[in-house]
């Protein structure tokens, strides 16, 4: 009994130590020590020599625990980086879908590309036709000294500069150096202390429409100014900035039609009143002259006649000073788009086949003008420029928009540059919120496409 006691005791402490040590053993193996760090057995690899433990787990050297630690790092790196740039895109097409005016667009764009790429200084420029480049935002890290762009915001496009090369390249340019640098924004880098300047284009709708600059008072930017980071934040960007810039073109393009249609009442109201209207009054005085002074055995009847005369002159300048106030073709107004479609087929020197489908009645005032005009010109360009045997004038109405084609069978080749028509009316179009497209390749006869919403958008002013 004794016996089996102290066997059974020296089994168990000897159980204990096995214990013990095959737990220090895991222990020393799960927990990294001595440079070495564990790793499922599952991962080992076969060149590995048996370093497994039978714990099935093995440990690595520390130069791969270094380059794992590395890589873990950069990845969080990019990440960070990564949500930054998600972040700043998110805040700039946010204030975009508010529609915000084209400048905070601009200043958020110069501020957020500062912050996602540890610039302290950024600059947003549009280039323009006459070698210039127009400040449009500016951004300033608040912890550093304010670095002004020159010349009040109008940049002259110097070879020499970083504008020239991202201008003349259409890619990312960099330069370190502008001790010799003659130009004006050479002159004014040295002014301000500036080392570095690295810019990139920024493209909309595939051409280059101006450039982020990033300036840096160090000899070398940042960590995060890369040319590749900033042309991947600008390409990112690019959309938000186009869509501000079309959206403030399209109020510049309001701006002109109601100035060009403005100023052409004006003009036609003051021919009118200068020229068609003077002479109907003094011919009516002329006649109230004659009147007043005829003599002989037919005065009466003369006299009768004379003061029709006189009346139906005064109608004419009635109708006269109407058409002045608004010379919108009265049928348009009484009848409505067919009537008025019709009679301008009608008159066309070149046949027409219209087809009106069920536009659901009267459409608003603004819309049914900028559709009859917009046939008035498309049928006069066919007669003046198409050679055409035929065009096919279709208006639709589908849910809250009218859809107007007039297709011709002519030589194309229409051009928007050449004329004022055409680019009237696309300024008449979009004033309403609505699209213009203008399909005419050489030979292939030309088609209009335009679609108007007839129910104004909700930040057009009314006209
Ligand atoms: N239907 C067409 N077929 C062929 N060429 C066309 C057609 N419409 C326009 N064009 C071309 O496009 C150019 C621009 O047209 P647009 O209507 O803007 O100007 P325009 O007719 O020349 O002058 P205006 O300013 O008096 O309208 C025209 O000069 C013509 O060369
Ligand atoms: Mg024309």
């Amino acid at each position: 009994m004794i016996h089996s006691v102290a066997h059974e005791t020296v089994l168990i402490t000897v159980a204990l130590i096995v214990v013990v040590l095959f737990a220090v053993h895991a222990t020393k193996a799960i927990l990294w020590r001595g440079g070495r760090f564990p790793v499922p057995a599952a991962d080992r690899d076969e060149g590995d020599g048996g370093s497994g433990t039978s714990l099935g787990v093995k440990t690595v050297p520390q130069h791969e625990f270094d380059m794992m630690v590395a890589s873990l790092a950069a990845s969080q790196d990019r990440l960070r980086r990564f949500a930054d740039v998600q972040g700043a895109l998110r805040r700039v097409a946010t204030l975009v879908a508010c529609g915000v005016s084209a400048s905070e667009v601009f200043a958020a764009v110069a501020a957020e590309g500062g912050r996602v790429l540890d610039a302290s200084h950024t600059v947003v420029l549009r280039f323009e036709t006459e070698g210039t480049a127009t400040v449009v935002a500016y951004w300033n890290d608040p912890h550093l000294p304010q670095v002004m762009p020159p010349l009040d915001g109008c940049w002259p496009i110097e070879n020499g500069t970083v504008t020239a090369t991202v201008r003349s390249t259409e890619r990312p340019a960099r330069m370190n150096d502008y001790e010799r640098n003659t130009t004006a924004i050479g002159r004014w880098a040295r002014e301000m202390d500036l080392r570095c300047v690295v810019g990139c284009p920024v493209k909309v709708e595939g051409r280059v429409w101006g450039a982020m600059i990033i300036h840096c008072v160090d000899a070398e930017p940042a960590r995060g100014v890369t040319e590749e980071r900033m042309q991947e934040f600008v390409e990112l960007i690019g959309t938000a900035i186009a869509n501000a810039q079309s959206r403030s073109d399209l109020l510049a393009s309001r701006a002109r039609v109601v100035a060009a249609a403005d100023e052409s009442r004006r003009r036609i109201e003051r021919d009118l009143h200068d020229g068609a209207q003077q002479r109907l009054v003094t011919l009516a005085l002329k006649l109230r002259s004659i009147q007043t002074t005829a003599d002989g055995p037919a005065r009466g009847w003369l006299s009768a006649q004379l003061g029709g005369l006189v009346r139906d002159l005064s109608d004419i300048l009635d109708d006269l000073q109407d058409v002045s106030r608004g010379i919108v073709p009265p049928i348009l107004i009484r009848s409505g788009l067919p009537p008025a479609l019709r009679s301008l087929a009608r008159r066309s020197a070149v046949p027409v086949r219209l087809l009106v489908g069920n536009i659901g009645g009267r459409l608003p005032e603004r819309v049914e003008v900028a559709v009859f005009y917009t046939v008035s010109e498309a049928l006069t360009n066919v007669v003046k420029h198409a050679s055409a045997s035929e065009v096919r004038v279709e208006l639709t109405r589908r849910r809250q928009s009218v859809h107007l084609a007039v297709r011709d069978n002519g030589c194309g080749g229409a051009d928007l540059a050449r004329g004022t028509g055409l680019v009237g009316l696309k300024d008449r179009v979009e004033a309403l919120d609505g699209r213009i497209e203008v399909r005419s390749l050489p030979g292939d006869g030309t088609t209009l496409l335009v679609e108007i919403p007839t129910e104004p958008a909700e930040d057009l002013d009314p006209e």
